[in-house]
């Protein structure tokens, strides 16, 4: 079975460390179809401590008429944002919806890699929750605080958090074992590939990906993971 949907990549070109140019950007749209994507969500970085939001989705909105209208028909694509959450997130009351994966309350968080989830970085969790939005914690593995305990999946979890993981993870040797076992427990909701360009979370990760998720996970779980993606696409 074919996952079809990526919530997660940097392709809109030169706005971060992703897609560097427009036919950078357009061939990695191509290749993610060629690995049978058919809905992207552009997901750049947005430092809170380094801009406002106002201003990351003008320029996010700018870069991306650059590709808008050369992107081929046959992709659903979406905005959305990998937001870095700190306070500063929070510091004017205003609506976080363009941050969020178009028309839905899902978003893409990041934290401090050493963050433990249990002080500032869980409050903000709780006040994005609070506000109504649903945050997506991306690349779960590179948190060690998360990939070592369980429980602490189990609480953001129970929060209402969606956590996801890259496709590449899979077919790295030292990490692999331990997300197939969180991938059939339950504990990763999504994947996705974080794709930045060729040599970093490439298409082609999916594949690779793949081949080892089937052997190791049931139909039900590969299905889940489409399901699920549908559902935060779509906004259910
Ligand atoms: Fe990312």
């Amino acid at each position: 079975m074919n996952i079809k949907y990526d919530l997660h990549t940097h392709l809109i070109p030169m706005i971060d460390d992703g897609a560097q140019s427009v036919e950078e950007s357009l061939m990695l749209i191509e290749e993610l179809s060629n690995q049978g994507i058919e809905n992207i969500v552009f997901t750049p970085h947005f430092y809170t401590h380094k801009e406002s939001a106002e201003d990351f989705v003008l320029r996010r909105n700018e870069a991306y008429k650059e590709i808008r209208n050369l992107i081929p028909d046959y992709l659903n694509v979406k905005l959305g944002a990998e937001v870095y959450v700190t306070d500063y997130l929070f510091a004017e009351e205003r609506d976080l919806r363009p941050l969020c994966i178009e028309g839905t309350n899902y978003m893409i968080t990041e934290f401090s890699y050493d963050s433990d989830f249990s002080g500032g970085s869980m409050r903000r969790l709780l006040k994005l929750i609070g506000l109504g939005y649903i945050p997506i914690i991306p690349h779960v593995e590179r948190y060690p605080a998360l990939i070592k305990k369980k429980s602490k999946l189990d609480e953001l979890i129970d929060m209402g958090v969606l956590i996801q993981s890259n496709f590449i993870s899979f077919a790295e040797k030292g990490k692999s074992r331990k997300l197939l076992k969180l991938l059939n427990s339950g504990y990763i909701h999504i994947l996705s590939t974080d794709v930045h360009n060729l040599s970093r979370n490439a298409p082609d990760s999916i594949s690779k990906a793949m081949e080892i998720i089937s052997k190791k996970c049931s139909f039900d779980i590969i299905n889940s993971l489409n399901q699920n993606a549908r559902d935060v696409f779509e906004g259910r």
